[in-house]
């Protein structure tokens, strides 16, 4: 209590001895046009935006402080340095030594206000010389964070200073997410994608708030992560992927360096390892898994629906038993995926039995069990996660259970279903997918599911028709970036027609970063100084 009061008196005498020292510089205030906080590009969209229609300065007589005695306040500090880096070319000390001439400040402050009680709520003040940023932890703040970023303009106004300066609108905004699940999946085993694949996209959705990234490692066509007391999984098992090309996996090392990338962006990595359908590559590198009495072979089609384990061998759960241990170790977050989705050729008890043994086992490794949204069907405790893809039936099940749901409705929120007819990646066994129809539903309210059970929303993307970032990109974007507003923002504060014009404002941004968006005529994109190409393909 006495640390805690001493750390907020001397917080409150630097923050009030920065201001002082910014209004002494008064003079060089620089009166810009007024802006408006409200008509930015804010995605998600905070709770509360109130505009003052002025404008912050950012230039190179900006400096950054952080609370000094806050854990990862700093490295949220020096996060932002880095992105304004790349963004604006400028270099913002973070924490300086006092010998840079500065005239306006950010302030990342930890706060152990009341209002700020949830772990992702900040509040952010934007005044003309200076911005403060509370929050009560280091993932609040740093999702305040991307919330400047996006208010910082691409562009600097030239023509109002000698050195270059970002007219940044004044105002206020207070936020915090309606569900504190906020994902998207990424299908490496149809086909494979590098660790650098893996942090752009991890770049990318945490720039929108995204908070989970789900890793599907291991299916029919491909196991992904080496296990060291099982070596040929990947050996054999990860040599391939769909359409007969060179597969790949990820060492448990590049794996550990995703963990902790997503880490810093206070993204959770959730591991799957699909079974007990989905598991030819498994049973191909160690055939005495397999269970369906056929010999197995690579595969490099996308049939799905033929594999099973033996579920009633002993060998087969002490397998099991390693996998998920050393995936487990390996794994800071609370989750470990068990699949269960489409075993077709496991006897309706066999797969009871299996699920029931292997919930088990995830729990001994002190992990909860997320399984796709059969595994409902077998007796799960309550604090076992659905994952909501096909058959409200399952879901209702769950929710009888106690479980809570992660919500992933193929026909919704499915980022491998085609934009429509002329889409040139993708499948559409659930739906077509507009830009618009992944945006207006309503999740809070999805067929009967109450609230108290929804853990939040995740947008799968499946790779069976993607072989590269690229392709990647042109799935998942635009529409990951609604599937974050549907699972932060109120459904009070959504609205298409608006978001809409949001959503066209992103596309500086996602020039900048690369990205290969699809662009969608839905759409009236903002033109940006980056060229865009869109990708071909015949
Ligand atoms: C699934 O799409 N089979 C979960």
């Amino acid at each position: 209590m006495v640390k805690s009061f001493a750390t907020r008196f001397l917080t409150i005498l630097f923050a009030s001895a920065m201001i002082i020292a910014c209004q002494q510089e008064k003079k060089k205030r620089i009166n810009f046009p007024p802006t408006d906080l409200a008509q930015n590009n804010l995605i998600p969209k905070p709770l509360k935006v109130i505009p003052t229609n002025k404008a912050f300065g950012l230039d190179r007589y900006t400096a950054i402080h952080t609370s000094q005695n806050a854990n990862g306040f700093f490295e949220v500090g020096a996060f932002l340095a880095d992105k304004l880096k790349t963004k604006l070319n400028l270099d913002i000390p973070v924490n300086g030594n006092g010998t840079e001439p500065v005239e306006r400040i950010i302030y990342i402050n930890q706060s152990d206000s009341l209002e700020l009680n949830a772990p992702e709520a900040y509040q952010l003040y934007i005044t003309q010389d200076s911005i403060i940023l509370n929050a009560n932890t280091a993932e609040g703040a740093f999702r305040g964070i991307q919330t400047l970023r996006q208010v910082i303009p691409e562009e600097s106004n030239d023509t109002l200073a000698e050195q270059r300066i970002w007219p940044v609108p004044t105002g206020k905004i207070v936020d915090n997410p309606t569900f504190g699940f906020r994902g998207s999946m990424l299908d490496v085993a149809r086909h494979f994608f590098s660790v650098s694949d893996v942090k752009k996209y991890i770049d990318l959705l945490s720039y929108y708030k995204i908070n989970v990234l789900h890793l599907h490692l291991s299916d029919d066509q491909g196991w992904r992560i080496e296990i060291k007391s099982w070596p040929k999984l990947t050996e054999i098992g990860g040599s391939t992927q769909v359409g007969g090309e060179a597969g790949g996996f990820f060492t448990q090392e590049d794996y550990k360096e995703i963990v902790a990338y997503a880490a810093k962006h206070y993204m959770t990595i959730i591991p799957e390892i699909d079974m007990p359908g989905h598991t030819n590559a498994a049973s191909v590198s160690y055939p005495f898994l397999n269970g369906n009495g056929k010999t197995p072979k690579l595969y490099e089609g996308t049939h799905v629906g033929f594999s099973t384990f033996n579920t009633r061998k002993d060998t087969v759960y002490a397998f099991i038993d390693d996998v998920v241990r050393e995936i487990s170790e390996l794994t800071p977050g609370p989750y470990f995926h068990i699949g269960g989705d489409e075993s077709h050729v496991t006897k309706k008890k066999d797969y009871i039995y299996f699920v029931e043994k292997v919930e088990k086992i995830v729990q001994k490794y002190g992990k909860r069990m997320i399984g796709w949204d059969e595994v409902a069907s077998a007796n799960v405790d309550s604090t076992s996660i659905s994952q909501y893809w096909s058959s409200g039936k399952n879901a209702q099940k769950a929710v009888k259970r106690g479980m809570k749901v992660i919500l992933s409705p193929a026909k919704r929120a499915y980022l491998d279903m085609q934009y429509d007819t002329l889409s040139k990646l993708g499948l559409h066994w659930a739906a077509y997918i507009p830009v618009d129809s992944a945006y207006v539903w309503t999740p809070e309210e999805y067929e009967g599911i109450p609230m108290e059970n929804i853990l939040g929303i995740e947008a799968p993307l499946w790779s069976e028709t993607i072989g590269n970032i690229d392709e990647l990109e042109y799935l998942a974007f635009p529409r990951v970036i609604g599937y974050s507003e549907l699972s932060w923002t109120t459904k009070e504060n959504r609205d298409w027609e608006n978001y809409k014009v949001r959503l066209a404002n992103q596309a500086p941004y996602l020039d900048r970063m690369d990205v290969k968006y699809y662009t969608s005529p839905l759409i009236d994109w903002k033109k940006s100084k980056y060229t865009y190409k869109e990708i071909k393909k015949d």
